[in-house]
Order: structure tokens, then sequence, then C-alpha cells
């Protein structure tokens, strides 16, 4: 039976949010013919294998399932091939397993696991994986870089200034000046997190630098962006591999703020056990035929610009009133890898899951 490998977790903030997306995974892979073995990555980096880590219940307690789940790493088997391999056993008489790999679903959300260093260690093995590679893993975790692509390939966004932690000490006045010049009011980001961590609006001098000082608690880069108004924000996704790509209906998220916290997005019900699925989205987004199809047609080109494969969804900004459209990012692992977008046109999570296994191994 074919192995195939869900990893997840990880050092990046959005780790919870990956231990969703990966347990729905998980599971819309149980009545398939293929063997799940999960790769957990702990918050402080260790390598995770065992049957207890494909409950979302055992989360709770993580002290518990660190002991009950067994180290592993890559490795090799005698013919070359890769495999999962313990590096602890658990009990008395059990010996380490090994297991072969047929492919890697990654389902990081956040730093190393989605900007290309996981990606990176599976090329090294050898190791086949369902989503982008390095390059559009690392290009699209940069909120500036990307932009600066989309730019260069006359793909509109929108104008931002951005800056590190030595600028912002050095000549704080400076950067203020040029924000205050695109107007308030203005979005404060982290320049390499996801799932809005970090993320506010400000329209004034003084809540401005707050959001900035907050904001550089999650990251040593940030871009302070002109805020659209009046907002609609819009996402569409792509799933395919070089020529091959079709795009999902699209979806308008609803915040209660103009911008969707992490709250908003994953603890609304307190619990937040249902990832991005359960966030509050009009599916398909009650926007025309003909805005719909602008912004497929760009998610299409974005989507080869960043020489993305797998599923990604691609996160636009709408001024309501003009319909003009901007690309705000790329998410090249997106939550609950937006099968929630694939079920309109009739493919079920399975389906979408099993399509990214046979573009892995293509
Ligand atoms: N980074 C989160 C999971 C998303 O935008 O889908
Ligand atoms: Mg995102």
């Amino acid at each position: 039976q074919r192995t195939i490998v869900v990893a997840f977790g990880g050092m990046s903030p959005e780790h919870e949010v990956s231990v969703l997306t990966a347990m729905q995974a998980i599971s819309s892979l149980k009545d398939t013919d293929y063997r799940l073995q999960p790769l957990y990555i702990t918050k402080s980096g260790r390598w995770l294998t065992g049957d207890p880590l494909r409950e979302l219940e055992n989360y709770k307690d993580l002290k518990k399932l660190e002991e009950e789940a067994i180290e592993c790493t890559f490795s090799h088997d005698d013919l070359g091939k890769p495999i999962l391999l313990e590096t602890e056993s658990k009990g008395f008489l059990s010996k380490p397993k090994k297991h072969s790999i047929y492919a890697i679903i990654p389902a990081f959300h956040g730093s190393e696991g989605e900007n290309g260093a996981f990606q990176g260690a599976c090329d090294l093995y050898n190791i086949p994986f369902g989503g982008s590679g390095v390059f559009a893993s690392s290009l699209g975790m940069d909120k500036v870089k990307a932009k600066e692509l989309c730019m260069a390939h006359d793909i509109p966004v929108t104008s931002g200034v951005s800056f590190n932690e030595n600028e912002w000490e050095e000549r704080q006045d400076e950067i203020l000046e040029s924000i205050t010049k695109m107007g308030f009011s203005v979005i404060t980001k982290p320049v390499s997190l996801g799932s809005s961590i970090g993320v506010s609006k400000a329209d004034d001098r003084k809540s401005l630098i707050d959001s900035i000082e907050t904001a550089f608690r999650y990251d040593q880069e940030l871009v302070v962006e002109e805020a659209i108004t009046p907002l609609m924000e819009i996402n569409c996704s792509v799933l395919g591999h070089g020529d091959e790509l079709q795009t999902s209906v699209c979806e308008r998220p609803l915040g209660q703020e103009e911008t969707l916290s992490f709250e908003d997005k994953y603890q609304s019900d307190g619990q937040g056990s249902k990832g991005m699925a359960s966030a509050d989205r009009i599916i398909p987004a009650d926007i025309s035929d003909e805005l719909t199809a602008k912004i497929q047609n760009l998610s299409l080109k974005i989507f080869k610009t960043f020489r993305a494969s797998g599923v990604a969804r691609l996160d636009f900004l709408v001024n309501a009133d003009t319909h003009e459209v901007y690309f705000n990012e790329i998410n090249t692992i997106p939550g609950s890898f937006s099968f929630y977008l694939w079920e309109e046109s009739g493919m079920n999570m399975t389906d979408l899951m099993l399509e990214l296994v046979e573009i892995a191994i293509k």
C-alpha cells in the first residue's frame, strides 16, 4: 500500500491553523487506497509521527501528545528510496519502523513549512510533494517581494511602504511621513505571516504607531499599505500544474471589521475547530459575472507568474464602488486547502487531495 505523508505543525505562529488543515486532509483521505502517515513538527522543531497525531482531540494536551508520539526523520532505504524513519522505539518489543514515502502533502501555514524550506528538504530527499516548490513558496511568503513581482507583470497592487526594525528605529519620522503621504486609512502587516496575525488598520498617526509596534512583535519586517475604501475582499483558488490549470468559484470573506482578524478566521466559535471553513464567507461571491471572470483570469496569471503548483488561494482587494481589483497576496498552502471553494464545482476534499497527490508524482 502506498504511503502518503501529511506534514504539518511547524514553528510558525500559524501552527494551530496548520493542525486544523492537516486533520481535515487526513480524515478526507481515510477511505482511499492510500496509507496515511502523519509528520508533525512541534513548535520547537521536533519531527514526530505515530497514530496519536491523527486526532484533533489529542492536540489539547501537547505535552502528552509529544510523549506518546515517535521521533522521526527523512532517510533512504537500501534501494535509495525516500522513507520516514522512526528514530526511537516505543514499548519493549517494538522496533523503530521505516515508512516508504510515495508522496507528501505539506499542510503547513507560515514560516519554514510554507516558505520553501520544507519543500527544499523534500527536494533533497527526492520526495514528491503536492504543492508549490521552493521558488513560488519563498516568493509567496514575502508580501513585499510578491507585490514587486506582480508590478513587473502589470498586475495591479496597492501602494505601500516597507521597512524593518532597524530602519524604524533609525528613521521613524521619515517613514511616518512617507506613510502619511499615502493618506489614512492604512493597513499594517508583518511581511512574512498569514492568517491576519499582527494585521491592523490605523486612521491616524497615533494608532499607526501602535499598529507598527504591535506588528513588530510578529515579524522583523513590515509593510504599511493604503487601505481601499469601501473595501470588498474577494478570493479565488487555482488548482493544477504548468499549463493545466483551473480556477474555483470566488469567495467573499466577511469580517466584523473590514479586515478579517485571526479571531474572525479561526476562533469565532471559541474553538476554531473547523479552521478556514468556519469563517463567515459568501460562496460564490455576490459579484457580477464580469468581475468574477476578471478575478479568475488574474488568478491564473498570478499563479503562473509565481510558477506555483498544486492548490493556491489568491486574495484580492476590490474597491466596492469602482470595482478596481488589486492583488493582495498568494497563499501557496491555503487554509483547509480551500476545499470549500472546490466543493462548489463538485470536487470534494478527498478528490482535491487525490488531485494534489497526482500533481506531486507528475
Ligand atoms: N495563511 C492562511 C492559512 C490562509 O490565508 O489561508
Ligand atoms: Mg493569507
